[in-house]
C-alpha cells in the first residue's frame, strides 16, 4: 500500500510516497482502509519537530481520518469489517490503510459521507469542546473568534451562535469575509481592527472570551479586548508561538484567565470522546452544521496540502484523498 512519508525532520520536501506492507490488526486494533486523511498544523509541526509533536523520522503524518474497517483485532467486540469509522488524535493517517485502537474509533452516522466525517471529527470536536467546555458560551457573551474562515473557525462561529453568543471574526479578507459571514458571524473585521468592534458592541466593556488559534500576531490585542474576568483561550499557533507571559498582565488587565487547550485533553475517555463526535455528526445530519472542505489532494500532493495551509490560502478543512 502506498504511504507518504516523511524521511527527516524538515520543511515539505521532506515527504514523498513510498510503498509499505499493509497493516495487520494487534490485539484491540482495526485496520481501516483510509477514504480522506485530514491535513492538520499539527502535521506540519510533526514535519518540523517542534515540540510535542516531535516524532523521530522515518514517519508517517496525520492523525486524523474516515474510512472503512477492513480487519479487526481478535479481542474487538464491538466493531466488523465494513464499518465506517473516523478518528482524530492517533494513526499515521496519510496512508491507504492505518491501524488504529478500536476503542478510540468514532462511528460515522448510516449516509455520512466519509470525507464529510473526516472533514468534521478533529476541527469539529475542537470548535466543540472550545464553546461548550472551555469556556461554555452563553446567550448575549461577546465573543472573538480568530480565523474564523479557517478550518476551526468556520466551525466554531456556526457553534457559538447556536449557543446564543455574538461573533466578532477575523480574517485576512478576501472570500474569507464572505465565509465566515455566512457561517453566522455577526461582524467580520481585519485583526487590526476587532478590539474597536468589541468595544462597540459590549458599550466598552470588552469581551467574555477571545478564541485564539492565531497565537503570536493576535494574542497581545485579545488581552487587551477581554473584560475583567474574561478568559483568553489560547488554542494554537498559526502565526507563530506566543512568547511567555508575565502572570501580571493578567493581574492589570481585570483578573482575567489564561488557558492553553488540547483536544486530547477533551476527549481523555471514550465517553467523552463519544459524546463531542456524536453531537458534531447529530448536528451534520440534521443540516445544522456546515462543514466546508476547503481542497482536496491526491497523497503525492501532501507537500503542497502543507503548504497551501501554512501560506493561509486555504479556508475550511483540506483532506488527502488516497484514491485520488
Ligand atoms: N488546541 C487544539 O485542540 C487544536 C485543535 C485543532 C487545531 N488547533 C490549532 O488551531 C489553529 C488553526 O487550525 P486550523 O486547522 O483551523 O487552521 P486554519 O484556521 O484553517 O488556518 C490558519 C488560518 O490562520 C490565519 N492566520 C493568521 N495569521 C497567520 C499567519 N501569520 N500565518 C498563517 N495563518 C495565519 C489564516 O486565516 P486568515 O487568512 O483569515 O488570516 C489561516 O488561514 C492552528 O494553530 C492549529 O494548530 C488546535
Amino acid at each position: 500500500m502506498r504511504v507518504v512519508v516523511g524521511e527527516r525532520m524538515g520543511g515539505p520536501e521532506v515527504l514523498a510516497v513510498a510503498e509499505r506492507e499493509a497493516p495487520r490488526p494487534g490485539p484491540g486494533e482495526v485496520v481501516v482502509e483510509v477514504a480522506a486523511a485530514g491535513v492538520n498544523y499539527m502535521d506540519i509541526y510533526q514535519r518540523e519537530g517542534v515540540g510535542n509533536y516531535r516524532t523521530d523520522p522515518p514517519f508517517v503524518p496525520g492523525a486524523e481520518g474516515a474510512g472503512t474497517v477492513v480487519a479487526v483485532g481478535s479481542d474487538v467486540k464491538d466493531l466488523s469489517v465494513g464499518d465506517h469509522v473516523a478518528w482524530a488524535g492517533q494513526g499515521s493517517s496519510y496512508a491507504e490503510q492505518v491501524a488504529l485502537a478500536a476503542n478510540r474509533v468514532v462511528p460515522v452516522p448510516d449516509g455520512m459521507n466519509l470525507q464529510v466525517a473526516a472533514a468534521a471529527i478533529l476541527q469539529g470536536m475542537t470548535a466543540h469542546y472550545l464553546c461548550t467546555s472551555t469556556y461554555p458560551v452563553r446567550e448575549g457573551d461577546i465573543t472573538v473568534v480568530h480565523a474564523a474562515a479557517g478550518g476551526v473557525g468556520l466551525l466554531l462561529t456556526q457553534m457559538v451562535k447556536r449557543r446564543g453568543g455574538l461573533v466578532v471574526g477575523t480574517t485576512s479578507g478576501g472570500e474569507k469575509v464572505e465565509l465566515a459571514l455566512q457561517a453566522g458571524a455577526d461582524h467580520v473585521v481585519g485583526y487590526d481592527g476587532f478590539r474597536d468592534i468589541v468595544d462597540e458592541a459590549s458599550d466598552g466593556a470588552g469581551a467574555h472570551v477571545v478564541y485564539d488559534g492565531v497565537g503570536k500576531d493576535t494574542f497581545d490585542d485579545g488581552l487587551a479586548a477581554l473584560r475583567p474576568r474574561g478568559m483568553m483561550v489560547l488554542y494554537g499557533a498559526a502565526s507563530g508561538q506566543v512568547p511567555p507571559v508575565d502572570p501580571q498582565r493578567l493581574n492589570s488587565g481585570g483578573s482575567l484567565f489564561l488557558t492553553r487547550p488540547t483536544l486530547v485533553h477533551y476527549i481523555a475517555d471514550r465517553t467523552e470522546l463519544r459524546w463531542r463526535a456524536g453531537e458534531v455528526f447529530d448536528w451534520i445530519t440534521k443540516g445544522e452544521l456546515d462543514v466546508r472542505i476547503g481542497g482536496t489532494y491526491p497523497l503525492s500532493e501532501a507537500a503542497r496540502a502543507q503548504e497551501d495551509l501554512a501560506g493561509r490560502r486555504t479556508t475550511g478543512k483540506l483532506l488527502l484523498l488516497p484514491g485520488l
